[in-house]
């Protein structure tokens, strides 16, 4: 292993970070001369099994014949869809089980006196996890971040030390959706002194924020872990976004032996850089903890300078401005990465949401990873943090009583311990869809324990639940427990009724209401069902039309669900099902179907016409989108539904350079421009106009038969980190460049150089081909390949190649 040392200025003080990299080609990791405080990524190097392998916890259990892999892991994708697979069609036919983890690593005799702590963001699930033979605990909830204290185990020296876990996900099904299975998110090592602030231990918060001034809440709590009282100094440094130290405030504190202090601070700010949607600027609190002027700890806590509130008539207001939530409720996994977490994957997920003018995430239905949180706090998304899919009852015939009368208000309280310095959170969900425990009295009561205990830990934010049986929570007085009452699919169906939003806004003018979970429009990507304007569900290709036709009994369109929002100041606003496709939940479809269309992007985060339908609602720069494709042989001379997505004033169809009329945007009654267009191969173009200005065109072209790959790279530089990834979409096109919109070749890579092929995809929640192989079918004229650096720099030289096609390449740089 290496250690650099970078030193940043900031203001008059050094800031010290010390960056790690790991020697992969060893099996061991070997930890260097502790710091003031390390956190260690504890990703790499570990060696894995599957099954239940008696005795693996023993630190000298011969592990030579395991896997040796890198976490985060999830072994549920490296399977085969199976119809009979335990976890059905939630889990998306994959198949659970049992697993274990071995790393093996020595530490530097420094670290005798030191504090030791390992961190786990999120096991999928029963984790057991012991230290040189010892067991240190048992972690149910696959969703919490938890962590043990290593230290009275360890060994020093030359001597090693094996950190085992046991991952046990055989109780099936267990879950709505596919969870994945095994270590998948990010593993942590964290050494302090015994004199350290405790884990999770600061609370950073803004309670009066204006434009001229804000004043900044600091709660810390230093613990000492020594044998003796020492009289602590804490200096709490507030780093403003372009690295200044603005303000600095210290006191001093003594703490006894094996005993913590909550140390309580407050600044003030002038002319604060406030956190927005736009521009999210954070602020950072440095914490150092100091005797006898030697620094004991140094502890960074990122944070915001934002308010927020709700009103009952005219909804949210984020920095005193009125805005509309316009957000997504997203799954964890990956696609074909599976629910092992890659921070690239996530990144490009939160900027393709990102460009339709998404600016909320919930985090449905569980727990999120901190990375998550981090990006929506430095890409400017609002979160809805939420906890929970059941509460007693299970959804999944699953039983969840055990785990939920003794460990749901722990968990929760750790959840909001961990995630509520973030500026992006600003409301807690409780659950989702409590069904069953809404209309009873008893789901009142565990609501009403769920809810003190959120405001036993935070204020400054309000809790929610997420839910569907308004008119039992109403009745049973569910509803009044909660600060702000989240709405799923109300007044949504076959007969949908935007005004039930009125009579309840009328019946409960003090309520606070949001659409919690809306839409659920279904549709495959490419693929159009018509007549375009009637509802088409459940058909025998087992796909979904993208005409905004297709949704289940609760669902409803997207335009529908959309103008009912939009329409009512008090409603605050919505949370799309789904941001993307995920796998699991085939809704309305069985086996062959694995995985979800309610997406607005399919699995490999190609936008499919919904995502065009938001974007035009939801941003200003002057967009046009033009649905279906043009490519309907069978139907010459038909008339065709053309429909248009734009944000601007008007909207002209031509087909071959001929005018098929104007469409103002302006009506109130449709979001959309429609036209009946009789079929001829050529080109559909649509102009949009601003003000009179021709501002946009998008053109749809009637392709001929594939005769070429093309391929296209969303970054050309990596990382030789090895963990770093680029997404390679490969287009089949006619052999004048136009993308065939039903094309299925099977292409076929070949990787040269520092890097590797981690996964495939297409898109079509019918496909059993592997996610893991290294050849994938187009799906409606697309598939993808992923690509991940080695920890070695240079090129990497990727190849498609197809039968009959002329091929393509691209090279990606690493460094
Ligand atoms: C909701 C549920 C979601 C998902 C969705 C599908 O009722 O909260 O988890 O199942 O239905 O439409």
């Amino acid at each position: 292993m290496k250690l650099f040392k970078l030193k940043i200025s900031v203001g008059i003080f050094n800031v010290a970070f010390f960056i790690f990299v790991l020697n992969m080609t060893s099996c061991q990791h070997n930890i260097n001369p502790p710091k003031v405080r390390e956190k260690i990524n504890f990703d790499s190097n570990w060696k894995f099994q599957k099954g239940d392998i008696k005795g693996s916890e023993a630190i000298d259990f011969n592990d030579k014949n395991w896997r040796a892999l890198n976490v985060p892991h999830d072994w549920s994708i490296e399977g085969e869809f199976e119809k009979d697979s335990p976890s059905g069609k939630g889990g998306g036919y994959l198949k659970g089980g049992i697993g274990w983890y071995r790393k093996t690593f020595t530490l530097p005799t420094e670290y005798q006196n030191k504090k030791s702590v390992i961190e786990f963001d999120g096991v999928y699930m029963n984790s057991d996890v012991w230290i040189n033979g010892k067991h240190l605990g048992k972690s149910i909830y696959g969703y919490l971040s938890f962590h043990y204290d290593l230290t009275p185990y360890l060994n020093y020296g030359d001597k090693k030390n094996v950190l085992v876990v046991k991952v046990d996900n055989s109780e099936q099904p267990n879950s709505r959706w596919y969870s994945g299975s095994g270590i998948f998110r990010h593993v942590w090592l964290t050494i302090t002194d015994k004199i350290h602030i405790a884990h999770w231990g600061t609370f950073v918060s803004t309670p009066k924020v204006s434009n001229k001034s804000a004043k900044v809440h600091i709660k810390t709590i230093v613990k000492n872990d020594s044998d003796v009282p020492k009289n602590i100094l804490l200096t709490s440094n507030i780093i403003d976004p372009n690295n200044n130290v603005v303000v600095s405030v210290k006191s001093e504190q003594n703490i006894s032996s094996n005993s913590s202090h909550e140390f309580v601070q407050e600044v003030d700010i002038n002319n604060p850089s406030l956190w927005s949607i736009e521009q999210a600027q954070l602020y950072t609190v440095d914490s150092k903890v100091s005797f006898e002027n030697k620094i004991l700890d140094d502890y960074d806590t990122p944070f915001g300078i934002r308010d927020f509130h709700f009103d009952p008539d005219s909804g949210f207001f984020l920095n005193k401005q009125n805005m509309k939530i316009k957000g997504v409720c997203i799954h964890h996994d990956l696609g074909s990465l599976g629910a092992a977490l890659n921070n690239r994957a996530l990144e490009r997920r939160l900027e393709i949401l990102k460009d339709m003018g998404c600016n909320a995430i919930r985090t449905s239905h569980n727990f999120p990873s901190p990375d998550l949180l981090n990006m929506c706090d430095k890409m400017g998304f609002l979160v809805l943090d939420e906890a929970f899919d059941m509460w007693y009852v299970g959804h999944t015939g699953f039983s969840y009583d055990y785990y939920f009368e003794r460990y749901a208000i722990r968990d929760l309280k750790r959840m909001i311990h961990r995630d509520r310095n973030h500026p992006s959170v600003i409301m807690w969900s409780v659950g989702n869809e409590i069904s069953a425990e809404t209309m009873y009295n008893n789901g009142s009561q565990t609501l009403k324990k769920l809810v003190d205990a959120v405001h036993e830990e935070d204020t400054t934010r309000p809790v929610t639940n997420a839910v569907v049986q308004i008119k039992a929570a109403n009745e049973t007085g569910f509803a009044d427990i909660l600060d702000v009452v989240g709405y799923n699919y109300f007044g949504q169906g076959m007969d949908f009724d935007a005004k039930k939003y009125d009579e309840d806004h009328i019946e409960f003018p003090n309520r606070i209401i949001f659409g919690s979970e809306n839409a659920s429009t279904i549709s495959t990507r490419g693929v159009y069902h018509f007549p375009a304007d009637s509802l088409i569900y459940n058909t025998e290709d087992m796909q979904c039309s993208s005409f905004d036709n297709c949704y289940p009994p609760w669902g409803s369109s997207a335009e529908e669900n959309w103008k009912a929002v939009k329409e009512r100041d008090f409603v605050s606003g919505l949370f799309v099902w789904t941001g993307f496709d995920y796998i699991g939940e085939p809704t309305p479809y069985l086996w062959p179907a694995r995985s979800s269309y309610f997406g607005l992007v399919d699995l490999c985060g190609f936008p499919k016409d919904g995502f065009y339908f938001y974007k035009s609602q939801w941003t200003d720069k002057p967009m046009v989108h033009i649905l279906p494709h043009w490519n309907w042989k069978e139907k010459e001379g038909e008339l065709i539904d053309v429909w248009a997505y734009t944000n601007c004033d008007e909207v002209e169809l031509f087909l071959n350079d001929k005018s098929l009329g104007i469409r103002s945007m302006n009506s109130l009654s449709s979001l959309k421009a429609k036209w009946k267009v009789p079929y001829a191969h050529g080109t559909l173009k649509a102009v949009g106009k601003k003000n009179g200005m021709i501002v946009c065109e998008e053109k749809k072209k009637t392709a001929g038969i594939p005769a070429q790959i093309k391929l296209t790279v969303d970054k050309k530089n990596l990382e030789s980190n090895g963990k770093d990834i680029c997404f390679i979409k490969v287009i089949i096109e006619d052999k004048e460049g136009i993308m065939v919109p039903n094309a299925e070749n099977l292409v076929k890579f070949k990787i040269e150089g520092k890097g590797k092929l981690i996964a495939v995809g297409n898109g079509n929640p019918l496909s059993h081909e592997s996610f893991q192989a290294h050849q994938r079918k187009a799906f409606n004229g697309l598939c993808q390949a992923i690509i991940q650096s080695t920890l070695t720099s240079g090129n990497i030289t990727i190849i498609a190649e197809s039968e009959g096609l002329a091929s393509d390449k691209v090279v990606i740089n690493t460094n």
